[in-house]
């Protein structure tokens, strides 16, 4: 761990290199590198608040319990914030672990705590109920694997939804397609929540873009730039992905989005479990999360 306060953070490396920084604000990743150490892979704002004080523009933000705008009245979660409590509570470090396989290929595993004791008592009283998380973040030479573990430690049921926001690093956006979409049902927020049909092999971005694709059969949608794999994205029981570029307008409106034309180096490709709601009873746990390769 290094730093104090709400802008303490843990680093992790690899004996050849690569790294991963988590702040423990959020547990967001704020940074993962490969190649060595050589290629930051997620994108994070000049202007991210990294001192608690609202949740990262970039990196890893964690959403959960609820994915967007809660329902406007009527769910458990309709008193919450814009993408829950978890991206703006801090996290306790539970500890690192590391491993060496024969190929003498290492990797670390950093896991991360938040259960209701840690919860400002404003999102406690927004939403009641007695949950425990465990966020584990594993390195490994190309790859960085990031897995949600919720469980239910109280007496009533809950519902909750869950995304992993992750921000990708890329060099063009006008270069960027996205594949392992193709013939998924999407709702547009762009165009009104109406609901489409992925009808092109390839997603390419050349305007503001928020699409929220469910039920994906395929686990793996892979980034490419220049028509090269660039990232692999391959979800673990998570069965739907929200794809998000803000583009120039949206993003100049961010007072925390910085440099302006930083949305042509992002695109925002977010494993999560977000079309309804997941449902545990007492003493249930639900898991998952997502493997990131870097392919350069
Ligand atoms: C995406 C949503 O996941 O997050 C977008 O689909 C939203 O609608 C974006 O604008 C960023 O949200 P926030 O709360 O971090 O500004």
């Amino acid at each position: 761990i290094t730093g104090t306060g709400p802008s303490s953070k843990v680093i992790a490396t690899l004996p050849s290199g690569e790294s991963v920084e988590v702040l423990l604000y959020g547990a967001t990743v704020t940074s993962w590198k490969s190649e060595g150490g050589k290629t930051e892979n997620l994108w994070l704002s000049e202007k991210a608040a990294l001192d608690g004080s609202k949740p990262v523009r970039g990196g890893i933000p964690v959403v959960f319990p609820v994915f967007g705008p809660p329902p406007k009245s009527g769910h458990a979660t309709s008193s919450l914030p814009q993408h829950g409590f978890a991206r703006n509570s801090r996290w306790e470090f539970l500890g690192k672990s590391a491993a060496e396989d024969a190929l003498d290929a290492s990797s670390v595993k950093l896991d991360f705590g938040l259960s209701t004791t840690e919860l400002s008592e404003e999102a406690r009283k927004a939403w009641p109920f007695d949950f425990g998380l465990v966020y584990s973040v594993t390195l490994a030479k190309d790859s960085l694997q990031t897995v949600l573990n919720v469980r239910n430690e109280g007496e009533e049921s809950f519902e909750f939804q869950v995304l992993l926001h992750t921000y990708l690093k890329i060099s063009d956006i006008s270069k960027v397609a996205i594949n392992g979409l193709l013939g998924v049902s999407y709702v547009d927020k762009v165009l009104n929540a109406t609901t489409h049909q992925q009808s092109d092999a390839s997603v390419t971005i050349t305007g503001e873009v928020d699409r929220v694709y469910a039920s994906i059969p395929q686990d793996t949608t892979t980034v490419l730039e220049d028509g090269k794999p660039r990232f692999d994205v391959v979800r673990d029981n998570l069965s739907d992905t929200v794809v998000w570029n803000p583009w120039i307008e949206k993003a100049k409106g961010m007072g925390d989005f910085a440099p302006d034309e930083g949305y042509k180096q992002m695109v925002c490709v977010e494993v999560g479990a977000v079309d309804g709601w997941q449902k545990l009873e007492k003493g249930e746990v639900f898991e998952g999360g997502q493997t990131m390769k870097s392919l350069l």
